[in-house]
């Protein structure tokens, strides 16, 4: 192994692993937004920008000069306290976070803008793509069932007192979706389950089969039924024909 290499996983060891709170925003995107906002909005030039979301910062103590907007990428866990915050204050801003969190935590008075387009953050953060999770709800939706997504994650003191990033089910009634694309692989589908009996909130998994060419739906149901994890909730399938069918 070459040195550099080795050198390269020590100093990893000692990186903080990211969430998507701690997403960077690439400077070109950041220019391109506030350019954006400066032509749709008609802001001059002399307005202050202000970017008051940084590691250790505290937005509430930051100086908000008169007529100035913030214009930045703010903590997604506590986007509603913080637009609370600025609505209290007569603050004006425009904030952007990913489309799902957005729709979460509408508040009112506020208008979200949904960009059709995914970002891959700074930080290098696994970029999010809930596409397959909207075509899985718009297949329950066809079945008559009401889909509502939540934050899918929530932030919990640590034995050591820290603050752990862990997962919640991705719809608001304890739903977890998980949709299948070329899956033929029977571990693939017990690290689903296993994966959902980690979310403190999963009462039942969803997985949508409609596009996966692996696994027949006989071999998924098959295979469900098999699973050991995720005992406490019920498993359901929604087909190759679309049909949202219950496992166990
Ligand atoms: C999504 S990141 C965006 C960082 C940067 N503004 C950007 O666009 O690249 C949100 C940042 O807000 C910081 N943050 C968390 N709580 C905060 C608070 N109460 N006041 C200000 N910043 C905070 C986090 O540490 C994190 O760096």
């Amino acid at each position: 192994m070459p040195k550099s290499r080795s050198y390269e996983e020590f100093v990893d060891k000692f990186k903080s692993e990211k969430t998507t709170g701690d997403c960077y925003t690439p400077p070109e995107v950041y220019d391109a937004v506030l350019a954006w906002v400066r032509d749709e909005y008609g802001g001059r030039h002399g307005v202050p920008i202000v970017c008051p979301f940084w590691p250790g910062a505290d937005y509430g103590r930051v100086e908000y000069p008169d007529g100035c907007v913030v214009v930045d990428n703010p903590p997604f866990s506590i986007l509603a306290k913080i637009i609370r915050f600025y609505q209290a204050h007569g603050i004006r801003f425009f904030l952007f976070a990913p489309g799902l969190t957005l729709f979460s935590v509408m508040v009112p008075g506020v208008t979200c803008i949904a960009a059709d387009l995914n970002v891959t953050y700074a930080n290098g953060a696994p970029k999010e793509t809930h596409e397959h999770e909207l075509e899985t709800a718009e297949r329950l939706r066809a079945n008559g069932v009401r889909c509502m997504f939540q934050i899918d994650h929530e932030y919990v003191k640590g034995d050591d007192g820290r603050l752990v990033d862990r997962g919640l089910a991705d719809l608001a009634d304890g739903t977890e979706l998980k949709s299948l694309h070329a899956c033929s692989s029977k571990n693939t589908v017990f690290s689903h389950m296993k994966n959902a009996s980690r979310k403190r909130d999963a009462v039942r998994v969803v997985f949508d089969n409609f596009h996966n060419r692996g696994m027949s739906d006989d071999e998924l149901a098959k295979c469900l039924r098999h699973a050991q994890a995720f005992k406490r909730g019920t498993v359901y399938v929604i087909n190759s024909d679309g049909i949202l069918v219950r496992i166990k």
